[in-house]
């Protein structure tokens, strides 16, 4: 039963409950600097703003979607600190780590804005009786704000809601390889391909509403992780810690994908940079890839049934959609960060040298086609 897993039936990794819209009254502070964001920073205010808080306690928060709601302000408000001036910033007051930290702590997943944040939790919908789509939502926080940056990270709520479909046909191609069922497992992989092409669709459609100019000067640079040595978190750590800025990879459906298909990462410039970014992923959703990991590989039993030559071609009729997804967004990366840079290896917001990373990453997809030349 994927509710376990805290995976909505048709919404996927995206909460089956609407994130909460404001805190209470005594968190208003919060809620006021999180909706001035884009002036603040504008006007050269931000950092004196969040310096001035007042240290709120988080025992007040009352249940899980308050605690995302309160995250979700407190990152917003540290990566806007952190990139608010050229120079970035070494220590992040008290009245900010501290309420931070606690939250990081309790939800499991390191202090700084990952795609669990400001794209799971960061929506509400226009209209509050009619289904969510992206005919019928907002973002709930933005930095700069505009319809760029908004289309961002709405777009890529479009890309968890198109790929929500695919969880239980990966979980039902497991069931079926237990089962020695190739029929059900042939059957589960057909309905799979054109859910990952429609995730590969929804993943283009960034480009609807979201300008690769505006994004590579007024988006991306609030998402970027902490530059060495790092920085301090006061009144939590005296050393500087480091973390790493938000990713796709940090995205639970895509990591599914892999693992549900038995698709491995070996190097560790794939496998080990995608391993590190579960940890910014809300905790079921992390103990759905590793139940998935440990569950039987589609891949090997395909490869064990050649005499089910339908099997073989709905397999990699899905190997084929994944590669497919990677080459769209190794595409994606030229439009929107490789034209704008002037160094030789552009690093992306998660820290990596993406292009090596997205090249390898789709090469590992490809070699497991079944039945090569
Ligand atoms: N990971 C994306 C980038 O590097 C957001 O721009």
């Amino acid at each position: 039963d994927l509710a376990t897993y805290d995976i909505d039936a048709g919404r996927g990794f995206v909460p089956g409950t609407d994130p909460v819209p404001a805190l209470a009254p005594r968190y208003r502070p919060w809620e006021r600097l999180a909706a001035d964001l884009g002036a603040l920073l504008m006007t050269g205010r931000l950092r004196a703003a969040v310096a001035a808080l007042p240290e709120l306690p988080t025992e007040h928060l009352d249940g899980p979607g308050e605690r995302e709601r309160a995250f979700l302000l407190l990152s917003c408000l540290g990566n806007a600190y952190m990139w608010a001036e050229p120079v970035a910033a070494e220590r992040f007051p008290a009245a900010l780590a501290v309420p931070w930290c606690r939250l990081a702590e309790e939800l499991g997943r390191p202090p700084i804005l990952a795609h669990s944040s400001i794209v799971l939790t960061n929506w509400r919908r226009l209209v509050p009786d009619e289904p969510l789509s992206l005919t019928n939502i907002d973002t709930a926080v933005t930095f700069l704000g505009g319809v760029d940056e908004k289309w961002f990270y709405l777009a890529t709520v479009g890309v968890e809601l198109a790929g929500a479909p695919a969880l239980p046909l990966l979980a039902a191609a497991q069931h079926a390889v237990a089962a020695d069922d190739a029929d059900r497992l042939t059957a589960a992989l057909r309905a799979l391909e054109p859910v990952l092409a429609a995730t590969t669709r929804a993943f283009l459609d960034v480009e609807r509403w979201c300008d690769p100019h505006v994004f590579y000067h007024r988006v991306r640079p609030f998402l970027a992780g902490w530059p060495a040595p790092g920085v301090v978190y006061e009144g939590v750590w005296d050393h500087p810690r480091v973390f790493t800025g938000a990713s796709a990879a940090q995205s639970s459906l895509i990591q599914a994908f892999d693992a549900g298909l038995g698709v491995p990462h070996p190097h560790e410039r794939t496998g080990g940079f995608l391993r590190g970014m579960r940890a910014h992923m809300p905790l079921p959703h992390r103990r759905f890839l590793a139940d998935l990991e440990a569950g039987p590989s589609v891949h090997d039993y395909a490869a064990r049934r050649p005499d089910r030559p339908q099997l073989t071609d709905a397999y990699n009729a899905c190997v084929r959609a994944v590669s497919e997804l990677r080459a769209r967004h190794l595409g994606l990366t030229g439009r929107y960060i490789g034209r704008f840079e002037r160094s030789g290896a552009a690093k992306g917001t998660g820290g990596t040298d993406f292009v090596r990373l997205l090249v390898q990453a789709r090469e590992e997809t490809r070699a497991r086609e079944l039945g090569g030349p």
